[in-house]
C-alpha cells in the first residue's frame, strides 16, 4: 500500500459522497469506506505489515483520509436533510385569505346620533353645535328660568361659579342661534349635556338633540307633524305616538311625547311601568318671553322647540334596560350592535 494508492481511494470515495442522493446511499457508503469491512479500514489495519518508515507516512494519510471522508460523509447528509426539509415545505397558496385586521365600530350610541340628526337633516333641519361650559344666561336665564324660579330644581345643576356651569340641556342652542340669526330658524342641536343624576335610567352625562323651528305661522299641528314623522321614521310607521301635557318655562303649551312601549307592543310591563306607553321626549311652543330674550317679536313669530335623549331612544331601540352598559364600555356588549 502506497500514500498515492491512499489517495486515489480517498479521491473516490469523496467523489460517490459527493454523487449520494439519499442518505440511505451516503449510509451505504460510509459502509463501504470506513465500517468494519470498509476499504479504508483495511488499509489502516494492514499498516503493521509495512516497512516502519513507509507504515508512519502511509498511517499518517490513512488517517487524515479517514477524517476527511468522515467530515464529507456528515456535510453530506447534513445537506441532503435540509434540502428534504425544503422539499417538505409546501409552496405559499396566494389564493388563501389574507388574516383579518379586527374592525373597530360606532359606538351604538353615535348610531343613534346619527341616525337621529339624518332624520331631521332630511327634514330640512341644520346643524349647530355649542359649548358644554355654558352662561347661567343661557342655560336658564334666558330661558325663562330666573335665579328663583322653582323650575330650576327639575335640573341638579354642576356649577363652576355663580354665573358658569355644565349645560343641563341643549336648550341653550336656541338662545344662541337666535341671538346671530333672524326667522326663519330651522335648527337641531346635537350635544353632550350633564346633571348630577345618576341610576339605570340616568346618567350624569347624556346626550341630548334640540329642535327649533321659527317662522311666521307656525302652529302645534306643526309641532305634531314634524315629531311624529320622526317618531315614525325612528321606530317603524305602526307605532302609536300620543301627546301629553306637560310642563316647561321655555315652551307654552308643552308636551311630552310618548311612543308605544316597543318591548311590550303597548300591552304593559315593566319597562313601560304597565302604562304601555313610554316618553322619548319634551316639547312644546317657543315661550313668548323666549323671543323676548333674544329681541324676536313674538306678536309676528311662533314656533315650536323640542329636546330628546339620545341614550333613552337607544334603550328603547335595542331593547337595553340599564343606561350604564352605554359607558362602560364592555366589549361584550359594545361588540352587539
Ligand atoms: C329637557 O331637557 C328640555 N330641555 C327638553 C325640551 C326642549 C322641552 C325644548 C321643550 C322644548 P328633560 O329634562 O325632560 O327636558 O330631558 C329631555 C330628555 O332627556 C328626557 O326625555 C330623557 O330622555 C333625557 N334625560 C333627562 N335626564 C337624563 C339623564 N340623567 N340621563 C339620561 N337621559 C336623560
Amino acid at each position: 500500500m502506497t500514500i498515492n494508492q491512499v489517495k486515489s481511494l480517498e479521491s473516490l470515495a469523496l467523489q460517490n459522497i459527493r454523487h449520494a442522493r439519499t442518505p440511505e446511499e451516503l449510509e451505504l457508503l460510509r459502509v463501504k469506506h470506513l465500517g468494519r469491512k470498509g476499504d479504508l479500514t483495511a488499509v489502516l489495519r494492514s499498516l503493521g505489515k509495512l516497512d516502519p518508515e513507509v507504515r508512519r507516512h502511509v498511517g499518517q494519510e490513512a488517517n487524515r483520509a479517514k477524517e476527511a471522508l468522515e467530515a464529507a460523509l456528515d456535510e453530506a447528509l447534513g445537506a441532503l436533510k435540509a434540502a428534504a426539509r425544503l422539499a417538505g415545505t409546501p409552496a405559499a397558496d396566494v389564493t388563501l385569505p389574507g388574516r383579518r385586521l379586527p374592525r373597530g365600530r360606532l359606538h351604538p350610541l353615535n348610531r343613534i346620533m346619527a341616525e337621529v340628526c339624518d332624520i331631521f337633516l332630511h327634514l330640512g333641519f341644520e346643524t349647530v353645535e355649542g359649548p358644554e361650559v355654558e352662561l347661567d344666561w343661557y342655560n336658564f336665564e334666558a330661558l325663562n328660568l330666573p335665579p328663583d324660579h322653582p323650575a330650576r330644581d327639575m335640573q341638579d345643576t354642576f356649577y363652576f361659579n355663580d354665573k358658569v356651569l355644565l349645560r343641563t340641556h341643549t336648550s341653550p342652542m336656541q338662545i344662541r342661534t337666535m341671538e346671530v340669526r333672524q326667522p326663519p330658524v330651522r335648527i337641531i342641536a346635537p350635544g353632550k349635556v350633564y346633571r348630577r343624576d345618576s341610576d339605570i335610567t340616568h346618567s350624569p352625562m347624556f346626550h341630548q338633540v334640540e329642535g327649533l323651528l321659527v317662522d311666521k305661522g307656525v302652529t302645534f299641528a306643526d309641532l305634531k307633524g314634524v315629531l311624529t314623522a320622526f317618531v315614525h321614521q325612528m321606530f317603524g310607521p305602526e307605532l302609536g305616538v300620543r301627546f301629553r301635557p306637560s310642563y316647561f318655562p321655555f315652551t307654552e303649551p308643552s308636551a311630552e311625547v310618548d311612543i308605544e312601549c316597543v318591548m311590550c307592543g303597548g300591552r304593559g310591563c315593566r319597562v313601560c311601568k304597565a302604562t304601555g306607553w313610554l316618553e322619548v321626549l319634551g316639547s312644546g311652543m317657543v315661550h313668548p318671553a323666549v323671543f323676548e330674550a333674544v329681541g324676536y317679536d313674538p306678536e309676528t313669530y311662533t314656533g315650536f322647540a323640542f329636546g330628546l335623549g339620545i341614550e333613552r331612544i337607544a334603550m328603547l331601540k335595542y331593547g337595553v334596560d340599564d343606561i350604564r352598559l352605554f359607558f362602560d364600555n364592555d366589549l361584550r356588549f359594545l361588540r352587539q350592535f
